[in-house]
C-alpha cells in the first residue's frame, strides 16, 4: 500500500488541495493543481503540502521553517484568507477542497514562494532596534518595570510573517505605505522605555505614506496570528503624530 493510502486509511477520509503553481521557468502565469491527501485530525496545512512534497510532486516550492507559529516564514493564502499554514488544520475545511495560493500584495517567486524584500527596505527604514543617545553602556542592566515592558510587549511579538501586508487592502493599492508590521515594530521600540529613537523614526512614520495612509479597515489586525493587533498600534501612533506637529506649532518661531 503506498504511503499516502495507509495514512487515509486511519481515518478512512481524503481531502482535495488546490495549489496554485508557478514555475516562471515554464508558465507564464499561476495554474491550480489539484492533489488528493489524508485528511487526518492533527494535520495542519503545511503536514498536507509536506505530504505532497514527499509523497506526490517534489517539485512543490513553499516556505517554512519552525512548524509552530514562531519563524514567520509559511504565511499562505488558504481558501482566500492570510493563514500561517503550520497552524491552520485541514480538518478546518473538511470536506473541502482547500484552496492553498501565495500571500497576496507580493510578487511571486515560485509557486508558494513570495518576494518580501519590500518589507524588508521599509523596516529598515524604522530602524527597529534601540537607539541611545549616550555612547556607553551604563554599568550593568537597564532597568524596567513591568508596566514599562507592557507598554510595548504586544508588538514584540511580531514575526514579521507578513499575513497583515497581505490583508492590508491599502498595501494592496499603494506599494509606498509603509505598512502594518513595520509601523508596530517601530511603536515596539519607541515605546520601549529604553529607547530614545522616537525623533528618528519621526519622519518615516509621520509622513503621508507613513500612518496617515491608514484608512483604519482593520483587517491587518484580524489576520494577525500573534494578536500584535498593527491597526491599534498605527491609530496610537496617528495621536503621537497630531500631538507633535500641534506642539511644533505653538512653539515660538525661532525655537522650530
Ligand atoms: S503584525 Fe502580526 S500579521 Fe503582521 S507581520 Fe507581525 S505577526 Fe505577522
Ligand atoms: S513554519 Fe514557522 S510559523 Fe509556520
Amino acid at each position: 500500500m503506498d504511503r499516502s493510502r495507509e495514512l487515509a486509511s486511519e481515518t478512512g477520509r481524503r481531502i482535495a488541495v488546490q495549489v496554485a503553481r508557478y514555475r516562471p521557468d515554464r508558465e507564464s502565469e499561476p495554474t491550480f493543481q489539484e492533489y488528493e491527501i489524508p485528511l487526518r485530525k492533527d494535520w495542519a496545512v503545511l503536514d498536507g503540502l509536506n505530504h505532497i512534497k514527499d509523497e506526490l510532486d517534489g517539485t512543490l516550492s513553499y516556505r517554512w521553517s519552525c512548524r509552530m507559529g514562531i519563524c514567520g516564514s509559511c504565511g499562505m493564502t488558504v481558501n482566500g484568507e492570510p493563514k500561517l499554514a503550520c497552524a491552520t488544520f485541514l480538518t478546518e475545511y473538511a470536506p473541502g477542497p482547500v484552496r492553498v495560493e501565495p500571500l497576496r500584495n507580493f510578487p511571486v517567486v515560485r509557486d508558494l514562494v513570495v518576494d518580501i524584500g519590500d518589507f524588508m527596505q521599509k523596516l529598515s527604514v524604522v530602524q527597529p532596534w534601540i537607539i541611545r543617545e549616550d555612547e556607553e553602556p551604563p554599568d550593568g542592566e537597564y532597568l524596567q518595570t513591568p508596566e514599562e515592558l507592557a507598554d510595548y510587549k504586544q508588538f514584540s511579538m511580531c514575526i514579521n510573517c507578513m499575513l497583515c501586508y497581505s490583508a492590508c487592502p491599502i498595501y494592496g493599492l499603494n506599494e509606498h505605505f509603509l505598512g502594518p508590521a513595520a509601523i508596530a515594530l517601530a511603536q515596539r521600540y519607541n515605546l520601549d522605555s529604553r529607547d530614545e529613537g522616537a525623533a528618528d523614526r519621526m519622519e518615516a512614520l509621520s509622513s503621508q505614506t507613513g500612518v496617515w495612509d491608514c484608512t483604519y479597515v482593520g483587517e491587518c489586525s484580524v489576520a494577525c496570528p500573534k494578536g500584535v493587533d498593527p491597526a491599534g498600534a498605527i491609530q496610537r501612533y496617528k495621536l503621537t503624530a497630531a500631538t507633535e506637529t500641534i506642539k511644533s506649532f505653538l512653539m515660538p518661531r525661532g525655537r522650530r
